[in-house]
């Protein structure tokens, strides 16, 4: 196959960025993070302090310039001539781009980038409507989920390793918004594609996972 599109979507903390990253390397393609154009959008809106209305939303988007580019294998995310990747990964900038990417206006600039790079090459794009929306003739969509325990339970550890505590109880209660969020809005909600294989994370490895996703792409 000369070119490949693989779709990997799923709640927060199902491990999708860390699998895609080893699939896209063990492929020798591109891993696309659109999880990141949505956060670098939401910190914009943090920065300048945006209302979470259609409207304020709408007026801004012709200021936000979101772009990707490739260093090493490793995606930069630019927001209008900044590379932003430092500043988007905090639960603030995650909760607001669960928020903002709720809106139409705000999905269909950020998707028309994702589709462009998908077009040119091959990928393993992850997300939230990659299977069901972007690519929705994707040669392989994956959709990974793990109970909310889990997934609570790692970000609580990654978050000790990094010296911060939160409760594991709040961090759960983030977590259940979030989920309720993204498969709940009105355009392209987070839910598993038609055709996507579904596997959960909860109970096997990350090298497990890989191993699976690597197997079924030899099968294309
Ligand atoms: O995967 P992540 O945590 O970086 O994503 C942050 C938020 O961005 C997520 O809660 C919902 C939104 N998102 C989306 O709506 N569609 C995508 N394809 C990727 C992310």
């Amino acid at each position: 196959m000369s070119k490949i599109n693989i779709a990997i979507d799923g709640p927060a903390g199902a491990g999708k960025s860390t699998i895609a990253k080893k699939i896209a390397k063990a492929l020798e393609i591109i891993y696309v993070d659109t999880g990141a154009m949505y956060r670098a959008f939401g910190l914009y809106c943090i920065r300048n302090q945006i209302a979470l209305d259609e409207k304020s939303l709408i007026d801004i988007l012709d200021d936000i310039h979101i772009g990707i580019r490739f260093e090493n294998g490793e995606q930069q995310v630019i927001l209008n001539n900044e590379v932003v990747n430092a500043f988007i990964r905090d639960e603030a900038v995650g909760k607001m781009a669960s928020k903002v990417s709720a809106f139409k206006q705000v999905r269909l600039k950020l998707v028309n980038l994702q589709q462009k790079l998908a077009e040119k090459k091959s990928v393993v794009m992850d997300g939230r409507d990659i299977g069901t929306y972007v690519l929705p003739h994707a040669d392989l969509k994956i959709y990974l989920t793990a109970s909310v325990d889990v997934r609570a339970k790692r970000r609580f550890d990654q978050l000790q390793r990094k010296g911060i505590h939160q409760e594991y109880e709040a961090i759960k209660e983030d977590i259940t918004k979030r989920d309720y969020r993204d498969m709940n809005r009105a355009f392209a909600p987070l839910k598993k594609a038609d055709g996507a294989v579904e596997i959960d994370t909860s109970v096997l490895t990350i090298d497990e996972v890989v191993d699976k996703i690597l197997q079924l792409i030899k099968t294309l």
